[in-house]
């Protein structure tokens, strides 16, 4: 069925206006990566709703998206507790709803999603090795003769290298068989191989661990993937993405994401064959998602497209520009 936003656009707009203009029970997936409330990290999301409490004077030093904040988790929840229900009516049902975290924050994300009517089925790490350390000193906040009492002592921080994946699902309409038979949707995909054969699991590994087997390699997007010209700070691995959606909907289904930045979901979903609607409020994300997206489709046009991995063409990709 068609909606009055059309399959395979990505909208300029803001998502809780254009959540309330989709079909009811239309989409097979909601696959996003939203602003995790931290301060300066997204500059398109509402500015105002993000205070940054500074009462203390140390943690106002700290790098933009480090500044702890309790009330910004309320906010996150009720924030993203209203976009949980509009996505919850979009989906049909037995639809799955990923969504990106953060560690600090997930807990907040899963609840206003299960308040929101949604299952929780299960949170997926996926694990990386190119996580920054990010505590830091104190030393120079304090004077001189206190400084030894805080050496190598620093900002309860560790390196992050792991972002969870909340896995929701929308309730199925009686049994999960009869929903998936009515609805293509509310099963795991285990027919197609995944990357190196393996079965799938709620760790995606990006890089061999010793003793771990290396389940599914998914590195941080490098400039090749992403665009040389792409300045956003948290563009996922496209090879991810691909991966959660073979694993939650058939070829053909409509794969919905609410905050695309600068497009993966879109490029995922294409090359996947599924369609997709995206919305960013951001002009300058949306128009690097543009171009991300025009380039793609023009590679897939002249019969470039790998089936396998989108790797070894974004490269080439970024070539032509
Ligand atoms: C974490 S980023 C997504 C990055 C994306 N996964 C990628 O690979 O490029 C979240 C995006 O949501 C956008 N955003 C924030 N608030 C929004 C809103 N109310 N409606 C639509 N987009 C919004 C931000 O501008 C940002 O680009």
């Amino acid at each position: 069925m068609k909606t009055p936003i059309e399959w395979n656009k990505i909208y300029l707009g803001d998502a809780s206006e254009l959540l309330e203009m989709l079909v009811k029970d239309s989409v097979d997936l909601v696959l996003t990566d939203p602003p995790y409330f931290l301060d300066k990290l997204d500059n398109g999301w509402d500015p105002k709703e993000v205070k940054v409490h500074t009462q203390n004077q140390l943690i106002k030093h700290l790098p933009a998206g480090m500044k702890f904040d309790p009330s910004q988790g309320r906010e996150l929840q009720l924030w993203y507790g209203a976009i949980s229900k509009k996505i919850f009516d979009s989906l049909k049902p037995g639809g799955f709803f990923l969504s990106f975290s953060s560690p600090r924050l997930v807990h907040r994300m899963a609840i206003a999603i299960e308040d929101a009517g949604f299952h929780i089925r299960d949170i997926f790490i996926w694990l990386y090795k190119e996580g920054r350390p990010k505590a830091a000193s104190l030393e120079r906040y304090v004077d001189k003769e206190d400084r030894p009492k805080l050496a190598g002592w620093k900002t309860p921080q560790v390196r992050g290298n792991y972002e969870p994946i909340i896995v929701a699902q929308k309730p199925p309409e009686g049994p999960l068989v009869r929903n998936f038979l009515k609805h293509q949707v509310g099963l795991f995909n285990f027919t197609e191989k995944l990357e190196g054969g393996y079965t799938p699991s709620n760790v995606l590994q990006v890089e061999e661990l010793e003793g771990i087997p290396p389940i599914f390699l998914v590195p941080k997007p490098k400039v090749g993937e992403k665009g040389e010209w792409n300045d956003h700070p948290t563009v996922k691995p496209v090879n991810l993405l691909r991966f959660l959606i073979r694993l939650t909907t058939k070829k053909g289904g409509l794969v919905l994401d609410p905050f695309i930045g600068t497009g993966s979901t879109a490029i995922a979903a294409t090359l996947e064959k599924r369609h997709f609607i995206g919305f960013e409020i951001n002009a300058h994300y949306y128009e690097i998602a543009q171009k991300r997206l025009a380039l793609v489709n023009r590679e897939k046009g002249r019969g470039g497209e790998k089936e396998s991995s989108l790797l070894p063409l974004l490269p080439l990709l970024a070539d032509q520009t």
